[in-house]
């Protein structure tokens, strides 16, 4: 259990499939929120087919006393369980690193089993960089993608325990270097690799039927075994709330 910040050092990389799919997954295990940060440009709402009439600003007054019941109100569920939190239409550029979004993040984690933030693109948030238990840095392998996220890599903030682990995505056999061989390149631990999937991509894409969903996608079936992994490896927050909990995995 966790919280789990998904971001990449450019956008288009695939870090909101990544982080739908993820979420999707784990929320089949235990209580799953996640929060789409992406101000006016949130798509976590279209990728899985949810019409939400709320966004996560909305909690930030609450945050110190959040309950299940403030989630639920402004939280969009998904048929598999998963809470989204919605990106608002507009807020101010420096979000991210307000106090009080570390508060609700910090608040999120204490009373569901993961919280997966789909973070902007292309920098550090030092609030996720602190809390977050993994920030999993999405790329695809080609030159611009990996001279992006090895700058991104070269100025990683000193900040917390938050371990950083790489997510290669559109990985095809005609790399001319292997995926681990990337990973080691770049000084960051391999957490995933992600196959070329049009179809289920573009299923998703198209109609927000989650990868993870459809057990013919090699994307949905990468994020199930990462899932597991996570879900395996324990928990530094153990405390879940009863009632959401009562929700969780009932698709399985
Ligand atoms: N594994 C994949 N297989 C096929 N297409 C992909 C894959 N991952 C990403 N894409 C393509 O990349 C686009 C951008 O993905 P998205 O998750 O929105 O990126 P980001 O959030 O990093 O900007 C998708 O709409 C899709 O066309
Ligand atoms: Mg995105």
């Amino acid at each position: 259990m966790g919280l789990l910040t998904i971001f990449s050092a450019k956008g288009g990389c695939g870090a909101s499939l990544i982080a739908t799919n993820l979420a999707v997954s784990l929320a089949r295990a235990a209580p799953t929120v996640l929060i789409d940060l992406h101000a006016q440009q949130g798509t976590d709402d279209l990728l899985l087919d949810l019409r939400p009439g709320h966004a996560w600003p909305e909690l930030l007054p609450v945050a110190p006393e959040l309950t299940d019941r403030h989630i639920e109100l402004v939280g969009c569920r998904h048929a598999e369980g998963l809470v989204l939190l919605a990106a608002p239409t507009s807020l101010p550029a420096d979000h991210a690193q307000d106090m009080r979004t570390r508060l609700l993040l910090d608040a999120l984690a204490r009373r569901v089993a993961w919280v997966v933030v789909d973070a902007l693109s292309g920098s550090w948030s030092p609030t996720c960089a602190e809390i977050s238990d993994t920030q999993l840095l999405v790329t695809t392998a080609d030159p611009p993608a990996l001279r992006c996220a090895r700058r991104l890599l070269n100025v990683r903030p000193p900040a917390g325990d938050s371990r950083v682990g790489l997510v290669l995505n559109q990985f095809s056999r005609g790399q001319p270097a292997s995926a681990s061989d990337l990973a080691d390149s770049l000084g960051c631990p391999l957490l995933a690799v992600v196959p070329v999937d049009p179809r289920g991509v573009g299923y998703q894409v198209n109609f927000g039927h989650p990868c993870a969903l459809d057990r013919q996608s090699a994307l949905g079936r990468s994020m199930m075994a990462l899932a597991r992994r996570l879900v395996a490896g324990g928990s530094r927050r153990p405390e879940t709330s009863p009632a959401l909990a009562s929700t969780a995995g009932r698709s399985r």
